[in-house]
């Protein structure tokens, strides 16, 4: 009996010891945020006690692809103007470029032809047009980095008149316009042009209007009619990472529930 007591306080105290830590050890950590966004921060993966589920969670998310979205295009078209405006830059500004892989294809229904070893281009919007397609495709092929290519693009797009904004907003994102202007007028900002044309003309299906956008690839009416109408869940359904905070805020993707 008194043998069977002994071993029956060790053991109560034993259990008592270990509630002990177990308690003191979750006030001091304080794990107080829902599991939503344990891994949104390595503090809170820590107080949670979830770090080591958490590397293997951004582990995957670092690796996942960016959701490519690509936009053929013209630099004077009204609805293509709107798109970058309304949507395409507001959504990468918000995604950033981890998650959302813009590519600009300064074209859309211009048309082409070879005189005398130049390309020479006929654009819907007239001879301005030609020259806002090859001044974009230029601060694509100059720009240090897309980022500032996008930021200068979306600000020509944005302003009254495209080409005229060029030297301005190549100066705000603190983008050469020497190199840019001398580009346009070389054989170089015709090669490249002319390469725009090519991709623009290999598109399958081919485009029917602009702006024509592509989904990692893809063409449907569908996926044209949600990003021209909401983008941002377009790229946060599509994304396979981790979803980032513009997702989660976004409503109309998840909607909260109360
Ligand atoms: C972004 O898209 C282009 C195709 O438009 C592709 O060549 C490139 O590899 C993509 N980048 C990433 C990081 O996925
Ligand atoms: C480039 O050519 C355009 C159109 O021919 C002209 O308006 C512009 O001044 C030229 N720019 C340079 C830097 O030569």
């Amino acid at each position: 009996m008194t043998k069977f007591c002994f071993i029956s306080s060790l053991v109560l105290a034993t259990i008592v010891w270990t509630n002990l830590i177990v308690l003191s050890t979750a006030e001091s950590l304080q794990c107080v945020h829902p599991p939503s966004v344990w891994c949104s921060d390595q503090a809170i993966a820590k107080s949670c006690q979830v770090e080591k589920q958490c590397e293997r969670w951004n582990l995957g998310s670092a690796k996942a692809l960016p959701v490519g979205i690509a936009l053929y295009y013209e630099s004077l078209c009204p609805g293509c103007r709107e798109f970058i405006a309304d949507q395409l830059y507001p959504t990468w500004q918000k995604v950033g470029n981890d998650v959302l892989n813009v590519t600009l294809v300064p074209y859309g229904n211009a048309k082409e032809n070879l005189v005398d070893n130049k390309w020479v281009f006929t654009c819907q919007h007239g001879a301005q047009e030609c020259l806002g397609n090859i001044l974009e495709t230029c601060i694509l092929y100059v720009a240090k980095d897309f980022t500032t290519a996008f930021e200068s693009i979306h600000c020509m797009e944005a302003s009254d008149d495209p080409t005229t904004s060029a030297s301005k907003c190549c100066a705000q994102f603190d983008l050469n316009y020497d190199q840019v202007s001398s580009c346009v007028n070389s054989s170089l900002g015709n090669k490249l042009e002319h390469e725009m044309a090519m991709r623009t003309e290999s598109l399958d299906p081919p485009h029917q209007y602009t702006p024509w956008i592509t989904l990692n690839g893809v063409h449907t009416d569908a996926i044209q009619d949600k990003a021209q109408s909401d983008l941002l869940s377009l790229v946060c359904e599509t994304y396979q990472g981790t979803p980032p905070a513009a997702c989660s805020t976004n409503q109309n993707v998840c909607p909260r529930k109360v």
